[in-house]
């Protein structure tokens, strides 16, 4: 089952997300992810996270309308230039996290959690960063119809852009 947590909700769950964030990442930190990097993103603009649940929370999916001024935009924007920042950085959708606990890979849950964080979006456009090499999140990113707009940002990232063709 997956569901569409807002900030309170999301915020309601920090410990557990702590955890699958934890496990899903080798340098993953479980109460720093919980305390500080969840409730700062929690309150940017139409923040939203989708979780997948079995007994526990297995997954999720987070992200929230992005601006110039923000951490991420602003790196990202020294990285790529003037041209792709004017088109594509400030009111994109900026997702942050995806992640599915080891045990629960390979079943369909990591794309189910990115077409519903998807889904009904105003943003016009998408931005995330992932792996530069070959890996499955960067395989899903674009089986789901990311295009690959920056190979590597400078620092093995890369970065990836969805039109989603609405005004
Ligand atoms: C990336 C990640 C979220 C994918 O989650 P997932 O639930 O395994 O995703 P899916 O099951 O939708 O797809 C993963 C693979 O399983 C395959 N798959 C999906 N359903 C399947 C099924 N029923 N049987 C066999 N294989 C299946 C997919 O085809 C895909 O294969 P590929 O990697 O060879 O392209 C997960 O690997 C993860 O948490 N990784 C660590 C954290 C991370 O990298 N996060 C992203 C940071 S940008």
């Amino acid at each position: 089952m997956i569901s569409v947590l807002d900030r309170v909700a999301a915020l309601a769950i920090a410990d557990e997300l702590g955890h699958v964030f934890a496990a899903s990442f080798d340098d993953g930190d479980a109460e720093h992810f919980a305390t500080d990097q969840l409730p700062t993103h929690a309150d940017r603009d139409d923040f939203k996270l989708v979780a997948a649940w079995k007994e526990n929370v297995v997954g999720f999916a987070y992200g929230f309308t992005g601006k110039r001024g923000q951490w991420w935009s602003d790196r990202v924007a020294e990285a790529i230039g003037p041209e792709l920042t004017a088109e594509w950085i400030g009111g994109h959708f900026e997702v942050v996290e995806l992640a599915v606990l080891p045990e629960a890979r390979r079943q369909g849950i990591g794309t189910e959690l990115m077409q519903e964080l998807m889904r009904d979006l105003p943003n016009p456009r998408a931005l995330l960063t992932t792996y530069a090499d070959d890996r499955p999140a960067p395989r899903l990113y674009r089986r789901l119809g990311w295009q690959l707009l920056v190979p590597d940002l400078g620092w093995g990232s890369a970065l990836y852009g969805l039109d989603r063709g609405v005004p």
